[in-house]
């Protein structure tokens, strides 16, 4: 056998298990109009899709046309506004939104004609007033007329269609109660429709900008710090949508448009291609407050008899709970974290602990992660720690053993020798 044919018998083998997990699930895709213009990539996309509904998944598209709308509109020599980045929709443009919107969406129903011919069972796009709208409104003094924002999702609709074995298709136009057209955001959209028919997945094409640099996986928590870390307003935008309707999307994955193929790797492999966004509503990471005394004394309690924490009264813990961040699941503190900043540059990472039945799913590394930023914000350069059981869990999150002299000189006079614990130092990046 060839090797191409044996790479091929891996893959498949490989891509199996996956397979199996995916069918019946629910996936959202959102297709921006960049996307949908590049004929070719989007042929080949479109063929994806197919697999994908043939292998079992319950496909929903949003379809975007940003780009068609703009050539349209230019095309009618009729200049448009922009408000905190959102376009004001006056009443003269419909008729080009309905018809542009309408002639993108022909073209899409043609694309999957024409690449799903060879199946047995050809694939059925199927769309319609299934999202009510309502006006965005007056914002800063400023009527967004009808440039509309969701109200309600017809989720029994959408459903039953996925049920008949139907591709559903959403477009940036929804309808008011009232019979007025509305223009809406169509990334917002497919984030609310996701939400609203508690999708399995959502995949997100974003352009290069906005995917610039984002890691492969991200935590909830760790979309929010990226929020903060992002110099890009178009990436800051991009991931503050996504991070305001995530809440029942389990897995939310966001890829480059200018790589479609990119979907079936991210689904298939496993280590995918494009970044992970895992969402767990079940627990919160927040500053603590002084009703946390109680629950975190409960959780470090044992780790303190053990000497693997040193002992803090509760007065003390409740002189200093502005320092503790906690993670809260079902009103039950399951971990802590502490920063004192102990100069202008220095700052000491204190009782990190995550209770023991929820330990190895990455809270601790969400904690340190949350301690480092609030570091930053401080304009802190380094931080330090000292313990006597886990200095190896540090030295993988990139801290370093060093001396008690490294440590400041307030600090090293409060060393307690008969403790022997190490001292790790790790500098902060910006
Ligand atoms: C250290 C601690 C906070 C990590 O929390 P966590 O949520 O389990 O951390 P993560 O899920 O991010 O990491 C888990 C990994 O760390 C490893 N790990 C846990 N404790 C370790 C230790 N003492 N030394 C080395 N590795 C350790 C686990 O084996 C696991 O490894 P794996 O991913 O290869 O399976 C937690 O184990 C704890 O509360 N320990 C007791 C308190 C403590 O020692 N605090 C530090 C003093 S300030």
């Amino acid at each position: 056998m060839q090797q191409s044919e044996l790479d091929f018998i891996h893959t498949l083998r490989q891509s199996s298990r996956y397979i199996e997990q995916h069918r019946g699930k629910t996936c959202v895709i959102y297709l921006p109009g960049e996307l949908i213009l590049a004929i070719e990539p989007f042929k080949q996309l479109t063929q994806d899709i197919g697999l994908l509904h043939h292998l079992g998944l319950k496909i929903v598209l949003v379809m975007g046309a940003t780009p068609q709308i703009n050539a349209s509109l230019k095309a009618h020599n009729k200049p448009w506004q922009l408000h905190q980045q959102f376009r004001i929709t006056t009443t003269d443009m419909i008729p080009l939104f309905q018809q542009t919107i309408g002639m993108v969406r022909s073209q899409m129903e043609a694309i999957f004609s024409q690449v799903n011919n060879q199946q047995a069972n050809p694939l059925t796009l199927i769309s319609g007033n299934w999202v009510i709208a309502q006006p965005k409104g007056v914002v800063d003094g400023i009527d967004f007329q009808h440039t509309g924002k969701l109200r309600k999702i017809n989720h029994q609709a959408i459903s039953a269609s996925l049920e008949g074995k139907q591709i559903v298709l959403l477009t940036p136009l929804a309808y008011s109660l009232t019979g007025e057209v509305f223009n809406l955001n169509t990334l917002e959209q497919a984030c609310e429709v996701a939400n609203a028919i508690q999708a399995d997945k959502l995949m997100i094409f974003g352009n290069p900008q906005q995917m610039s640099n984002l890691p492969k996986q991200m935590s909830v928590a760790e979309l929010n710090h990226q929020l903060y870390k992002t110099n890009h307003p178009e990436q800051a935008r991009f991931l503050t949508q996504i991070s305001q309707t995530n809440a029942h999307v389990k897995r939310v994955h966001l890829l480059n448009q200018t790589e479609p193929d990119a979907l079936l790797q991210e689904l298939f492999t496993r280590d995918g291609y494009g970044t992970l966004i895992f969402s767990d509503r079940y627990h919160q990471l927040r500053p603590a407050t002084i009703e946390d005394v109680g629950g975190i004394i409960d959780m470090i309690t044992p780790l303190e008899k053990q000497g693997i924490l040193a002992k803090r009264s509760r007065e003390r813990l409740e002189l200093e709970i502005q320092n503790f961040i906690v993670v809260e699941r079902d009103q039950h503190i399951i971990g802590c974290a502490a920063l004192y900043p102990i100069s202008d540059t220095t700052g000491e990472l204190a009782c990190l602990s995550v209770h023991p039945d929820y330990q190895g799913q990455s809270l601790g590394k969400e904690l340190l992660k949350a301690i480092e930023q609030k570091a930053i914000e401080q304009a802190l350069t380094r931080l330090f720690l000292l313990t006597t059981h886990t200095h190896h869990w540090f030295i993988e999150h990139g801290f370093e053993l060093k001396t008690i002299a490294e440590l400041p000189e307030k600090r090293q006079a409060l060393y307690n020798f008969q403790r022997q614990s190490k001292v790790l130092i790790k500098p902060l990046k910006m």
